[in-house]
């Protein structure tokens, strides 16, 4: 394991490099951009978002200060963005339910940086209010299943045929969700 959990700051990742987990500011947008740009096709194919978009990229730096949605980054000593994380409120009757999102740069993989920040993310959406908080994916994305499986989310439902992706395939989701204490 890294050596700390859950929290903003400082984290040693278990390769013995360090990186800062921070807020999202609204100055990050190059530093996101090149975020999104160093993501491998499969991802930028497979994910939710497009990180490649500029559109994307500015539509999360004005939201930096959003009101029920929260971004964390995970930035090198030189400021360069290698995970990116987010937890946004839901609407109407799901108001109490926060969205998670995660991402971890290729090179920074295996290294305990995904589960640093989807602790660190949770504990942001319970701060925000959220007692439930969910995450959906590929099903075919085991990492993310693995991480949140061990963070005590449990898959609460599978949908068929329910993400497109950027080539126009269709794709399995998996929704996993836990319920937090405020
Ligand atoms: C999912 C993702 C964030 C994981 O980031 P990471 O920094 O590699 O995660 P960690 O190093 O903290 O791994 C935690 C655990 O997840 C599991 N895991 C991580 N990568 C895995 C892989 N490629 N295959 C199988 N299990 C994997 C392992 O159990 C791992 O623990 P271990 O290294 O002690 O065995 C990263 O792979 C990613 O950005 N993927 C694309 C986006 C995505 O799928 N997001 C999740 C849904 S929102």
């Amino acid at each position: 394991m890294a050596q700390r959990i859950g929290a903003l700051g400082n984290v040693a990742l278990k390769d013995g490099r360090s990186v800062v987990i921070r807020n999202l500011r609204e100055t990050d947008w190059d530093a996101l951009a090149t975020f999104g740009q160093s993501l491998p096709k499969n991802d930028l194919l497979y994910l939710e978002d497009d990180f490649s978009h500029p559109e994307l990229i500015t539509r999360l730096a004005n939201a930096a200060h959003a009101e029920n949605w929260c971004q964390l980054v995970a930035t090198t000593k030189t400021g360069t963005i290698v995970g990116y994380t987010a937890a946004q409120r839901m609407p109407g009757w799901s108001n109490h339910v926060a969205n998670i999102r995660l991402i971890v740069q290729p090179e920074y993989r295996r290294s305990g940086l995904g589960m640093q920040l989807a602790h660190a993310i949770v504990e942001e959406a319970r701060d925000m209010g959220a007692t439930k908080v969910t995450v959906d994916m590929l099903a075919a994305l085991n990492a993310g299943q693995a991480i949140f499986s061990r963070l005590g989310f449990a898959v609460e439902g599978q949908l068929a045929r329910h993400a497109i992706d950027r080539d126009g395939n269709l794709h399995d989701i998996v929704i996993m969700s836990a319920f937090v204490r405020v």
